[in-house]
């Protein structure tokens, strides 16, 4: 394994800028579950999808961090599987977008617990910039593979890997977490069956993390012609899920594309858009589920307590302690009042007897 930078956040000064920086970092290190003492990886014997098998969790001794830092494990507690080091190439791609002023939302297709559209927004929010962040998902794993045409006969089955199916609540909580719900729209259900609800959006950054040659290729026939000349196109596992590959190289060379592909790292890839390829119309999403709707239909959890209602629990404590400290003082004196009483007894009855 390559050595990789140690996960520290940046030190936070007065300057803006500086603090700007230092929250996408330290909120980089919770996404990814590195900001705590230690963090546990999360793995499945085999990955055919088919077997039903548990999940296991071992804890990620400190040399072998470096799989977080590159998005080699799958995180048992965090919040996103692609390491630390896509989502600060995400950040800048985000930032990107907004200094060249490219028009258009912001999308994940496969968010699994939210993180990488969690750090979209956050980075758009940092930046004041309100443009939507679209969230596309199942949240509830992968449908049977074989719905889309083309691509190989024998393709990905990752179905039985409950890991990955997260319910649309528990992802909504992850946001509210962050106090990141304002212009968040959550897309539920198959890519097969939703994306067509999203042709016509504008994109000026998308991101594909859907692991299957349907998945990659339902997206890219529907969402590319919506991305604006200067836009980012972001594709997860590129280098690592040849099915995958085979879906974006298709598309390309169909639509002849030949925008230079970057690497971001071991697995992923992006390309920026030129004027080649598909275009549509510039059109608005319809198909987007407001984050406040989701809240709606979905119970709230329950609201953490306020650093208020924290101090008070704490003061009713101590307040109790003293209490309790006060009763076993009384107590000890009324025992020492026995002798006490003995005495003023006798000391009466002397006094008594001497009249
Ligand atoms: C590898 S995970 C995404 C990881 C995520 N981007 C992160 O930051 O950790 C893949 C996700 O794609 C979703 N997915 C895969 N195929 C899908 C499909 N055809 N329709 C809808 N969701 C799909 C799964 O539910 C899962 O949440």
């Amino acid at each position: 394994m390559s050595a990789a930078p140690e996960p520290v956040a940046a030190r936070p000064s007065p300057d803006t800028e500086a603090i700007r920086d230092a929250y996408l970092s330290l909120l980089g290190l919770c996404l990814c579950d590195l900001a705590g003492a230690g963090t546990i990886s999360a793995g499945q014997n085999k990955l055919d999808g088919k077997s039903g098998e548990e999940i296991f969790s071992t804890p990620l001794p400190a040399e072998r961090q470096v799989a977080r830092y590159t998005g080699m494990d799958w995180p048992m507690n965090g919040l996103s599987m692609v390491g630390l080091s896509r989502l600060k190439d995400l950040q800048s791609l985000v930032e990107q977008i907004v200094a060249d002023g490219i028009g258009g939302d912001v999308i994940e297709a496969g968010a699994w617990r939210g993180g990488a559209s969690i750090m979209m927004r956050a980075t758009l929010d940092s930046l004041g910039d309100d443009r939507q962040v679209y969230v596309a998902d199942s949240f509830a794993g992968f449908p049977e593979p074989g719905r889309i045409e083309g691509g190989p006969e024998d393709r990905l089955d990752l179905r039985g890997i409950d890991f990955l199916s997260v319910p649309e609540d528990q992802v909504a909580a992850n946001f509210r977490k962050f106090g990141l719900t304002d212009n968040v729209h959550f897309v539920k259900g198959f890519f097969e069956d939703t994306m067509a609800t999203l042709q016509g959006g504008n994109w000026a950054l998308i991101r594909l993390d859907g692991d299957t040659y349907d998945a990659t290729r339902v997206c890219l026939d529907t969402l590319y012609s919506g991305l604006a000349v200067g836009g980012h196109i972001v594709i997860d596992d590129y280098l690592m899920i040849a099915e995958l590959r085979e879906a974006v190289d298709d598309f390309r060379e169909e639509h002849g594309i030949t925008d230079e592909i970057t690497k971001i790292d071991w697995n992923s890839v992006r390309w920026q858009r030129s004027e080649s390829g598909p275009r549509s119309e510039p059109g608005s999403v319809a198909g987007g589920v407001a984050l406040s709707e989701i809240e709606a239909r979905n119970p709230r959890l329950p609201d953490a307590p306020s650093l208020g209602e924290i101090e008070a629990r704490t003061q009713l404590g101590e307040i109790k302690a003293q209490i309790a400290e006060l009763e076993a003082e009384l107590e000890e004196l009324r025992n020492s009042r026995k002798p006490l009483g003995r005495l003023m007894k006798s000391i009466r009855s002397k006094t008594r007897r001497k009249r």
